[in-house]
């Protein structure tokens, strides 16, 4: 019997899913936190992840472990060198949520440009009179900078083409050949890419160092709007913040924080500029099915040997192949 430890908060397919299937037990603890995994994760050969940390410590706990599913894509939370020392895949869930992901984008783009939280209080308050103040703008004609130009903002291209914007595309890993028609412009210098935008948004994971901290913000027009749905940090939050209070830059939609739950005195939720959602841009009904779905098949698979290699991120450090 291979023991399944579903750490998080899933959707029930994936729990049905290892449920039924021969030779597999499973403990799921919806409430998954480094302290209540502790005691279970002794035993586990396998363990599927939300988004708490699976640091060295926890890993070092892990007697049998063979598998991490996450139940996502990013891995900036997982300790990846403790994996690799230990010859451990990680398993991501590969292209069910970068359409979501992407919609998810859009909508702040849409809800940040028509300053949808602005008019719903103003209609919610009475203030009738506030559709005079003319404070929405349309998306047609304007410049949409995409940074990163994999899975999520490839269809995010795609669908800010349809509402008529031009779309640029700055991805330090891509060349002019790896995008999608010619009507995308390629941008290998991001600040002057900057210096046109319309709107920034970021899809890549999380990095070291912002990608737009205080002096790329400042590169931007005033009317400018940033959208953050990939990792806390690639936006310095304090810039951000300080550039929207100041009207320095126009309005802003923030799924994703450095520290995640940000907190009532995040700088950010004080000001209706600023759209934000507790990063939740996967999270869609079918998006979460989907996920658990995926998330939990990578374990079975595992276990039949016969894992997709494309899911495993860590296949070359490991040398992963499936009936290992
Ligand atoms: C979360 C995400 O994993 O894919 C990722 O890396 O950030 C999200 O999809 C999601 O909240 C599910 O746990």
């Amino acid at each position: 019997m291979r023991h399944v430890l579903v750490g998080g908060k899933i959707h029930s397919s994936g729990i049905d899913l290892l449920r039924a299937a021969p030779g597999i037990s499973i403990e799921y603890i919806e409430e998954a936190s480094t302290d209540s995994l502790i005691p279970m994760i002794h035993t586990a050969d396998a363990v599927l992840l939300r988004t708490q940390p699976l640091s060295g410590h926890l890993i070092a706990e892990c007697r049998n472990l063979k598998i991490v599913s996450r139940h996502g894509v990013g891995y900036d939370a997982v300790d990846m060198d403790a994996l690799n020392e230990r010859g451990i895949p990680l398993a991501i869930v590969g292209d069910v949520i970068a359409r979501g992901v992407a919609e998810h984008a859009m909508m702040l783009i849409l809800a940040a440009s028509r300053r949808l939280l602005r008019y719903d209080a103003a209609s919610r308050g009475g203030d009738w009179d506030y559709q005079t103040s003319c404070e929405a703008r349309e998306l047609y004609g304007k410049t949409l900078l995409i940074v990163g130009y994999g899975r999520i903002g490839r269809h995010l291209s795609r669908m800010a083409g349809v509402f008529g914007m031009s779309v640029a595309v700055h991805d330090p890993y891509l060349t002019k050949g790896d995008i999608d028609g010619d009507d995308i412009l390629f941008a290998t210098d991001l600040g002057s890419a900057l210096r046109t935008a319309d709107f920034v948004s970021l899809h890549v994971p999380r990095t070291e160092k912002p990608i737009l901290a205080a002096r790329e913000i400042a590169m931007l027009k005033p009317s400018a709007i940033i959208i953050n749905t990939a990792r806390g940090g690639v936006v310095d939050e304090k810039a951000l913040a300080a550039a929207l209070a100041s009207g320095r830059l126009a309005a802003a939609g923030v799924d994703v924080y450095e520290t995640e739950p940000p907190g009532p005195d995040h700088p950010l939720s004080k000001l209706d500029q600023a759209i934000l959602t507790p990063h939740m841009a996967s999270m869609t009904l079918e998006g979460a099915e989907r996920m658990a779905i995926a998330a939990a098949q990578n374990i079975i698979d595992f276990f039949n040997g016969e894992l997709d290699p494309d899911r495993v991120v860590n296949r070359e450090a490991i040398g992963f192949s499936p009936g290992q």
